[in-house]
């Protein structure tokens, strides 16, 4: 299709505010999907995803849609992950678009992930279109929310779209806004080949399917492409697009979001972030941004008793076949056995992995306490990375440790402040930054819900480590569950760190030490 016909979209939302639901009722209202085929959640195919009600994996699907203009346009939504821990996948999707919808839930306001990707998106300079989502609740505040996003984030009033997911609200006007407001593709269609990949995927017939959408030029089958960053090749075997399911088409042309399939066996050939050029007329330059995945928390998994270690390094192997992120390096240890010491994104990249071995491959395993990779200086001047305590050297060969550092951004009702302001200070955090995002409503005075109060936002630095021991659940406990939390990496700073070693029978258990600050490490030697 002509790209000036073309929108590429994508919608961010904090968790739970309505994204899946309402990428349903696009789906529905394009008649891309029939409603009676619609289980809740199109998207949301995996079925960890329904389950959890978190969006894991971002997809995409192209829609049709004929415009009040009288003109028909391809619209393609491509679905990001909605968690940190997958925050350069969500990067990578916003690349991939000019615009987003920005859906906030009109019972709930702004959060921390609806601040974290409002940045990421004016980063990749998208359009947003503001969405106060959720209107029919009966506890939505939708004037106070649309004030939050005039107050804290400059939207005008007017922009603001008043919508509901469930009973289609506003739907049509999304739609609108999406034709209206987000700009065309722009590239040149000349150009040779660039084609931004911003998820792939193992299929066992057609090997890698790489998503991606034309930046330059243009792709057809049989065609022999090149992946700029890994320097692989090949053929490709099949072009298309998501209607929502996979469907043929024979090319892509410039602008277009859609597939390939690659015959590539595993996704670590075919990375999200790389660029695609044609191997007979290469690109100069790849598209920018791409960077290889680094696990951030590691763990060690072994086999409870019985089962067998093999069974576990065949079920993480075809795990890593669709998931470039997961790596693993056998381990051993003398109270536990044989095992494998794990490298995910972060805690809820563990949770999944943990969770589809128990589950698809009928395994019981033991997981040891996560923690961070840190960066050892020794004393005769080299340097590694440590990815294991156990492999921490000794004392004396150590000159500094150096350990993860994030800017983690908090959003909660202000009655909680206290609490939040003594919890991070425990956690080694330092302030950084503190801002009232709104007055509170007219009810504040008369009710004593929280949901009424004036809402703060707090941003601290503090290291990584000290997020991946009970904070979630800390933070749960001492806000009622009404803080809301993202973060994201700032790099390696050197902290007072030692090795604590738990012994059993006086035997050191290498599986079972960790690294603390040194102020911390009396305390949780006694709490063990
Ligand atoms: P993640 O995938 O976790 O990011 O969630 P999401 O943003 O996709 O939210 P989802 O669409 O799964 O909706 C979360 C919950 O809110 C579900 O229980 C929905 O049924 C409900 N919900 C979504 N939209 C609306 C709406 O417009 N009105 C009402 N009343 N409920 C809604």
């Amino acid at each position: 299709m002509d790209s000036r016909h073309v929108r590429n979209f994508c919608i961010i939302a904090h968790v739970d505010h309505g994204k899946s639901t309402l990428a349903d009722r696009l789906l529905e209202l394009t008649g891309t999907v029939d409603a009676r085929q619609i289980t809740a959640q199109f998207l949301d195919s995996m079925d960890l995803e329904r389950e959890r009600g978190i969006t894991i994996k971002g997809k995409a699907v192209l829609m049709r849609y004929r415009a009040r203009d009288g003109q028909e346009y391809q619209l393609n939504l491509i679905d990001t992950p909605g968690h940190v821990d997958f925050s350069y996948e969500v990067s990578r999707a916003l690349a991939a678009c000019e615009g987003a919808l920005l859906v906030v839930d009109a019972s709930q306001g702004i959060e921390a992930q609806t601040i974290a990707n409002t940045f990421l998106a004016l980063e990749h300079n998208l359009i947003l279109i503001p969405v106060v989502n959720k209107i029919d609740l009966s506890s939505a505040e939708p004037e106070r929310v649309a004030q939050e996003l005039i107050g804290a984030l400059g939207f005008t009033h007017e922009e603001i779209i008043f919508a509901s997911g469930k009973d289609g609200t506003g739907v049509p006007e999304v739609l609108e806004a999406v034709v209206s407001r987000v700009p065309p593709p722009r590239g040149s269609a000349d150009a040779p080949l660039r084609a931004l990949i911003f998820d792939s995927k193992y299929d066992p017939y057609k090997g890698v399917l790489a998503y991606l959408r034309v930046t330059d030029g243009g792709v057809a089958v049989n065609e022999k492409v090149l992946l700029m960053a890994s320097g692989t090749t090949a053929e490709v075997l099949e072009v298309g697009v998501f209607r929502p399911h996979l469907t043929p088409t024979g090319a892509l042309a410039t602008g277009e979001v859609g597939y390939l399939a690659t015959g590539l066996k595993n996704v670590r050939d075919c990375r999200v972030g790389d660029t695609i050029t044609l191997a007979s007329r290469p690109a100069q330059q790849p598209l920018p941004g791409y960077r290889p995945l680094k696990p951030m928390v590691f763990a060690s998994l072994y086999p409870s008793e019985g089962q067998s270690y093999e069974a576990l390094r065949d079920a993480l192997g075809k795990l890593q076949l669709n998931d470039a992120a997961l790596t693993f390096e056998p381990e051993s240890s003398a109270a536990l056995g044989f095992g494998f010491r794990c490298g995910f994104l972060g805690l809820l990249h563990m949770d999944i992995v943990q969770e589809r071995l128990e589950r698809e491959y009928d395994l019981d395993i033991t997981v040891t306490a996560p923690s961070v990779a840190y960066q050892v200086l020794r004393t005769d001047g080299q340097e590694e990375m440590v990815e294991s305590p156990a492999q921490l050297p000794s004392p004396a060969a150590i000159q500094e440790i150096r350990e993860p550092w994030i800017s983690v951004t908090l959003i909660a009702p202000s009655r909680y402040l206290g609490n939040m302001l003594e919890f991070l200070s425990q956690r080694r955090g330092q302030h950084r930054r503190m801002e009232y995002l709104s007055t509170g409503s007219q009810e504040a005075a008369d009710t004593r819900s929280p949901i009424h109060d004036p809402r703060v936002l707090l941003e601290y630095e503090m290291p990584l480590a000290e997020l991946l021991v009970d904070f979630y659940d800390q933070l749960k406990a001492r806000t009622q569950g009404y803080a809301s939390l993202d973060y994201h990496l700032l790099g390696y700073r050197p902290g007072s760190l030692v090795k604590l070693d738990i012994l059993i029978n006086n035997q050191p258990v290498d599986a079972l030490s960790f690294v603390v600050h040194r102020d911390k490490a009396y305390e949780y030697g006694r709490a063990l």
